[in-house]
This record gives C-alpha cells, structure tokens and sequence, in this order.
C-alpha cells in the first residue's frame, strides 16, 4: 500500500540523492570512471523536472574555427560548457561565468560574444564560431598574437584569449580604429592584471598590419 510508506518531500529528495550520488562517488573513488561519462552521468540525473520527467538531451552540430563537431547537449548547456568540456577547446576561459569579465569571449559570425552565457542550442545553426585556437594560420601567429608579445600586453595572461578575440572581432570590422573605438571595441574585457596600456599599442599596431598599412608586426631585435 503506498500510504504505508512514510515518505514526504524531505525523505523523498534525501533517498533521491543517496541514490544518485552514492554510485558515483563510489565509481570515482575506485578510479573506474572516465572525466567524460561521470559528467555525463551526473548531468543526465541532475536533468530531473521535479515531475521526474527527463530532460531530453539533443545533438547538435558546430562549426568551430572552420570545422564541424557533432556534439550531445542538453537545452542548458552554454556554448563555453561545450567548447571546453564536449570538444576540448580550452582556450576559451571560464573566469567569472556571469557575464562580467570577457574572459570567455569568442566570436560569431564576426561579433564578440560572451560563451559562458550564450547556450550552446543558439550556436548550432551552421554559425561560424572562432575560438583563440583558430587565430593563427597554421603555424604562423596573427598579427594580433604577435604584437601582443611584441608589446609585452599580458601578464598572467588568464584574460588574453577573451581580450585577443575581441580585438580581433574589432579589426575584423574596423581595421583602423582610433583609440577611442578601441576602448569601445574592448570595453567588455576587464584585465585584471591591468594590461590596458600595452593592448592599446598592440592593437594599433596588429590594425596596421591587418589594414594592409604595414606588412608585419616589427618584432624588436633579440638581444
Ligand atoms: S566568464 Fe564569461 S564574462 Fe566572465
Ligand atoms: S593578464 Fe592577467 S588578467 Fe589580464
């Protein structure tokens, strides 16, 4: 008889979670599951409506840096879970994850976006998704890459790849930026390390290059 079983919404959900963390706790510890499908695991039983209905997960198909990855998602994943998690492009950083910082910026179809709070589902529309990966041609850096080592613009560097795709987004459509625009084009990537003045000359620099008005970032002599 179910009103035998004594069981309220506290009992209920302290059961539910003994059973779903339990097994993997125990899996983990016994080094018997991969990053991968314990992630998996975990997000599949976490995809609970309160009704018990699942979460149906979906594939979808991105274009990342010129290349397709068919990927598994859920509705709530962001693009920066999946670039990071699903196909290991860790170059697209993760600091805040709230959309203050930058720090995870990529660029869509020629705009900066902010990965970390943009859901992966929107991507999947045959978008092209440049991360900091895609930046150099092959082995050759970008004019941006270089001019930022050029101009020492990085300290410990956890922003870069956000503030790197953001210039590029800027030169992508203004490849002659006064300082003014630069400052805008830049505004949504904070430094923490306070790196403002030597992107500044890296990014006037890179725009001479990419503008066609100089033929490549003049590295300094090595000592
Ligand atoms: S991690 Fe996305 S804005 Fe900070
Ligand atoms: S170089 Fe350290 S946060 Fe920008």
């Amino acid at each position: 008889m179910i009103s035998d079983v004594r069981m309220n919404r506290r009992t209920f959900i302290k059961a539910s979670v003994a059973t779903a963390v339990v097994p993997a706790t125990v899996a983990v510890l016994a080094g018997r599951s991969s990053p991968g499908s314990s992630r998996q695991q975990l997000l599949t039983a976490s995809a609970a409506t309160p009704q018990g209905k699942m979460v149906t997960n979906t594939s979808i198909t991105l274009n990342v840096n010129g290349k397709n990855y068919t990927v598994p998602v859920q509705p709530r994943d962001t693009l920066n879970d999946v670039l990071r998690n699903t196909i290991g492009l860790t170059g697209t950083k993760r600091p805040c994850n709230r959309c203050e910082c930058g720090g995870c910026t990529v660029v869509i179809d020629g705009r900066n976006v902010y990965s970390c709070t943009f859901l992966a589902l929107r991507a999947g529309g045959g978008q092209k998704i440049m991360t900091v990966e895609g930046l150099a041609n092959g082995t050759t850096p970008h004019p941006l890459q270089m001019a930022y080592v050029k101009y020492d613009a990085m300290q410990c560097s956890y922003c870069i790849p956000g503030q790197l795709m953001s210039a590029y987004a800027l030169l992508t459509t203004n490849n002659t930026p006064t300082r003014d625009q630069i400052r805008q084009g830049m505004s949504g990537n904070i430094c923490r390390c306070g790196t403002y003045a030597h992107q500044m000359q890296a990014i006037e620099e890179a725009a001479k290059v990419v503008s066609g008005a100089q033929p490549s970032v003049v590295m300094p002599p090595v000592a």
